[in-house]
C-alpha cells in the first residue's frame, strides 16, 4: 500500500479526498493543524471508509517541526497539499497571514520532497487564477490576471513556485484549479463546516434553511448574465474528490524522472456548466422542498460576473468527469447540515 501524506486532511475538501484514497486502497496519515476543522472529522471519516488514517496534529509553519515529521515519515510516496487559509476577505485583511501559511508550508514540503525523493507532489489551487475571464468557457491556457486578493495571489505565486521547482528537480506536480465545490458526503459523516457567519453560497443557504441565518442576500441582481445573477461552476465535492486520486494515480505512474516543465502540469475541475445564484437557489427550494427566505441586494465587491470551467483537459488526459448533479450536491448539503444541527 502506497504511502500518502495529505496535508489539511481534516478540512473540507481534504476529508472527502481521504475517504476516496482509502477506497482506492492507498494508506493515508494525515496532518493538520486543525485552524479550520475539527478533531471530530476523523471518525467522520472512520465510520465511512472503517479504516482510521494516521493523524498528526502539526502546523506547517513550524519548520523544525515538518522537518521531524518527514524524519520520521521517510517512506512516504505522495502530497496532497490541501492546507492553506482561504477566506478572501479575511485575506485582504490580514495579507501576512496568508502569504505566511500559504506560501511558507507549500515552501516547506518541497524542501522536504528534495531531501527525501518525494516527487509526487498534488497542490489545490483555484480558479480564482483567472480573475474575470475574457471568454469562457475557461481553458488552463487563459490568461493569468492580476490577482484581487492575497488570497488569490498566494495560489498565482504557489503555482509559479511548484513549476520552478519541477523544472530544477525530480519533481512531478499537478495544480489543480478548483471551481466551486459543494455538497457533502451522501452517508452526512463528513461535509463542510464554515468557521462563523459562511462566506460561500450553499454553506449560506443551508444554515438560512435551518434556522441559524435570517435570511439569504443574493448579491447582485443586475449583471449582464440572463436572471441578472452571477454564474459560476458549482461542483460535488466527491467528484472534485474523485480527480486527486487520478491525479496521484497518473503521477504514481510515471516513471520517468524529471528533465523538463513537462513534470508540472494544471488542470481545471469544474463540471463545465455555468448556474445562476438564483437557480442554485431555486434547486435547492425544488430539490429539498425548503422554503428559503432571501433577498436581493447589490453586488459584494470583488466578484467576478461569470466563470465556468473547460474540462476537456481533465476529461481527456486525467479520464476524469464528473457523475454528480447539482441536485444531488445541494441535497447532500441540507442532509449534512440538519445533521449538524440535529433537525429530523
Ligand atoms: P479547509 O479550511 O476546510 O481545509 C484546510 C485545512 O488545512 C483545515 O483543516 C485547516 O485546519 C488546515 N490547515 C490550515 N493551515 C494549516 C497549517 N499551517 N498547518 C496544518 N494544517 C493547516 O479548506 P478547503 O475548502 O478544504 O480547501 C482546501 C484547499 O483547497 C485550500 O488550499 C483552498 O485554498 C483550496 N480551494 C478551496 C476552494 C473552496 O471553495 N473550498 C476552492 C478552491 C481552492
Ligand atoms: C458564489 C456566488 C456570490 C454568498 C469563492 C472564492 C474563490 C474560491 C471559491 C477558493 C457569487 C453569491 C454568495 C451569499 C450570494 N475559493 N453569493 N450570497 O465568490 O465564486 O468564490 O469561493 O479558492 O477564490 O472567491 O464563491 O460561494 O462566495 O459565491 O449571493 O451569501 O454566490 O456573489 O456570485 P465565489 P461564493
Amino acid at each position: 500500500m502506497k504511502k500518502i501524506l495529505v496535508t489539511g486532511g481534516l478540512g473540507y475538501i481534504g476529508s472527502h479526498t481521504v475517504v476516496e484514497l482509502q477506497k482506492s486502497d492507498f494508506q493515508v496519515i494525515i496532518v493538520d493543524n486543525l485552524s479550520n476543522s475539527s478533531i471530530d472529522v476523523l471518525e467522520g471519516i472512520t465510520n465511512i471508509s472503517k479504516t482510521p488514517p494516521r493523524f498528526e496534529r502539526l502546523d506547517l509553519r513550524l519548520k523544525a517541526d515538518v522537518s521531524d515529521f518527514f524524519k520520521r515519515n521517510k517512506d512516504i510516496e505522495g502530497i496532497i497539499h490541501f492546507a492553506a487559509s482561504k477566506a478572501v476577505g479575511e485575506s485582504v485583511e490580514n495579507p501576512l497571514l496568508y502569504y505566511e501559511n500559504n506560501l511558507n508550508t507549500l515552501i516547506y514540503l518541497l524542501q522536504e520532497c528534495n531531501a527525501y525523493g518525494i516527487n509526487n507532489f498534488i497542490f489545490s489551487s483555484s480558479c480564482t487564477v483567472y480573475g474575470e475571464p475574457d471568454s469562457l468557457p475557461i481553458t488552463e491556457d487563459a490568461q493569468i490576471k492580476i490577482a484581487t486578493s492575497p488570497y488569490g495571489n498566494t495560489k498565482q505565486i504557489s503555482e509559479e513556485i511548484l513549476k520552478d521547482t519541477c523544472s530544477v528537480s525530480e519533481l512531478m506536480a499537478i495544480a489543480l484549479r478548483y471551481f466551486n465545490p459543494i455538497g457533502a458526503h451522501e452517508t452526512a459523516e463528513i461535509g463542510e463546516l464554515p468557521a462563523g457567519v459562511p462566506q460561500n453560497l450553499v454553506p449560506f443557504i443551508t444554515q438560512t434553511a435551518a434556522g441559524v441565518r435570517k435570511e439569504l442576500s443574493i448579491f447582485g441582481t443586475d449583471y449582464p448574465t440572463e436572471d441578472g445573477s452571477c454564474i459560476r461552476d458549482y461542483i460535488h465535492v466527491v467528484d472534485l474528490a474523485r480527480a486527486h486520486v487520478v491525479a496521484l494515480q497518473r503521477l504514481l505512474s510515471k516513471n520517468t524522472p524529471a528533465v523538463d516543465n513537462h513534470n508540472y502540469e494544471v488542470f481545471n475541475l469544474g463540471t463545465g456548466r455555468g448556474s445562476s445564484v438564483l437557480e442554485v437557489v431555486n434547486s435547492f427550494e425544488k430539490t429539498t422542498g425548503q422554503k428559503l427566505n432571501y433577498k436581493k441586494v447589490g453586488r459584494r465587491v470583488g466578484d467576478v460576473i461569470s466563470v465556468y470551467a473547460d474540462t476537456k483537459k481533465a476529461n481527456e488526459i486525467l479520464g476524469w468527469k464528473t457523475e454528480k448533479t447539482m441536485e444531488e450536491a445541494l441535497l447532500s448539503a441540507w442532509k449534512w447540515e440538519q445533521k449538524v444541527r440535529g433537525i429530523d
